[in-house]
């Protein structure tokens, strides 16, 4: 049986996470569950309704809440770490900044991903050190965002460290693929994609059968995207902003038909039309702070003073199901094969071997081994080593507090169109994160 400690035990999807390890015992049995938060308060309201989801539905799992690191990380086999260094808070500035001046808003791409990925760093490195100061052993399963520049740090500033990098995107892309193909779930389908993270495109998919899923696919995107009816139920869809971002596949798709893109290709690709369609006063952050936080803050709170979760509206977050994929294939070597993002060393042949990538690889106890995609072709090898480029520059920028460096990367980012925009969002955004960035 295994111990898991939740990094990041206040996030708003942590209560789901929660749902879904319980729902697994069979696969993936655990014998403690921690949280771990610097924010004590947000990591309370979660940790009180999940103590009852717990005792009620799985009481032989040990059940703790701490902000102490040492506690936290001490005896653990696994760390889940989906950390928000800053909090929404910041992540409404990581928008709204770059909007005032006509480019991309968004907490992963272009100058909002960028700033975020400097906060995020120092966040992410610090949970490493707990992992390998109390529980050397442990594995640490990281989808903090931003994913990719968390990556490059991870690989540069700590090497050996036994973390794996992972995104829910490609899953929840999947799960929309499956229904549009006909299948039952993701994990039927077998696939060979390339790329980066939140910046990939699929070449095969097919089911363990082997048929041949791209045809029907690739009809069906070509005129909806990866939105559908039916997509109501996917819970990534419920709030307005992701069914345009599915909806918009379709026209990423366009620009290269002979591969399956991820939606979030629509940031590089169509910068004018994302911002032509946002609200600078209103963006995802408040969405999300308006909706599932207040849900599910409330709910945790009904379910704490009711002392029962009976009837909770909380669900098992099935867009987190991949973790314990992940987790179950290390502890139980499973040879899963899932889409991580790792060191290229010759998966994507014709691009450097130090870049971080995102390609399917193979899990089992020895960890991941990545599988060899070939040669890729040059308009997503040009894509590709200019948003390399970007990261690399991003984590430059944070080694050597470098306001150069930074400048660069932002002028460097497809969303952004020039040397000048790029020095307007970046000196804003150094006034926002004082508190967050090493001083430039
Ligand atoms: C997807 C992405 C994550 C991102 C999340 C944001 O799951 O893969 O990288 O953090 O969306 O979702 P939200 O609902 O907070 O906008």
């Amino acid at each position: 049986k295994q111990s898991v400690v939740i990094a990041g035990g206040g996030s708003t999807y942590t209560a789901g996470i929660v749902m879904m390890l319980i729902e697994n015992q069979d696969k993936f049995p655990l014998r403690k569950l921690k949280f771990y938060d610097n924010n004590e308060e947000r990591q309370s309201i979660v940790a009180r309704a999940c103590e009852v989801i717990v005792k009620e539905r799985a009481p032989e799992i040990e059940f703790l809440a701490t902000t102490d690191p040492e506690e936290a990380f001490t005896d653990v086999d696994f760390v889940m770490a989906h950390i928000r260094v800053g909090g929404l808070s910041m992540r409404e500035k990581d928008e709204k900044i770059p909007l005032k001046y006509g480019v991309v808003g968004q907490e992963t791409c272009g100058p909002g991903g960028m700033a975020y990925g400097m906060r995020s760093i120092p966040g992410v490195i610090e949970l490493i050190d707990y992992m390998e100061k109390y529980s050397p052993n442990a594995w640490m399963l990281n989808y903090s965002n931003p994913a990719a520049i968390v990556a490059e740090a991870t690989r540069r500033m700590r090497p050996n460290a036994k973390i794996i990098n992972i995104c829910d995107m490609p899953v929840a892309i999947k799960k929309s693929i499956a229904d549009i193909v006909g299948l039952e779930s993701e994990s039927e389908i077998v696939d060979r994609y390339y790329g980066l993270n939140h910046f990939g495109w699929w070449t095969e998919m097919t089911d363990k059968q082997g048929n041949d899923l791209v045809p029907k696919l690739k009809e069906h995107v070509a005129k909806y995207g990866y939105a559908a009816a039916g997509d109501e139920e996917n819970p990534l869809l419920e709030e307005s902003s992701w069914m345009d971002t599915f909806q918009k596949a379709k026209d990423v798709y366009a620009i290269d038909p002979t591969t399956v893109p991820n939606t979030y290709l629509k940031y590089y690709l169509y910068p004018d039309y994302v911002v032509a369609h946002a609200n600078p006063n209103y963006t995802r952050a408040n969405e999300v702070m308006d909706n599932r936080e207040k849900n599910v803050f409330a709910e945790c709170e009904r379910i704490a003073a009711a002392q029962t979760a009976e009837d909770t509206t909380i669900e098992a977050g099935e867009h987190a199901e991949f973790i314990v994929q992940l987790a179950g294939a290390l502890a139980y070597n499973t040879y899963e094969r899932m889409l991580l993002i790792v060191k290229n060393e010759g998966a994507i042949a014709n691009l450097d071997d130090d870049a971080m990538v995102e390609v399917p690889c193979i899990v089992s106890k020895r960890g991941y081994e990545p599988l060899c995609m070939g040669k890729i072709p040059h308009f997503q090898k040009g894509m590709i080593e200019q948003q390399v480029a970007v990261e690399k520059l991003v984590v430059d920028a944070f080694e050597e507090k470098s306001y150069q460096k930074l400048w660069q990367a932002m002028t460097l980012s497809k969303t952004v169109p020039s040397a000048s925009v790029a020095k307007q969002i970046l000196d804003e955004m150094i006034e926002a994160n004082t508190e967050w960035w090493p001083e430039l």
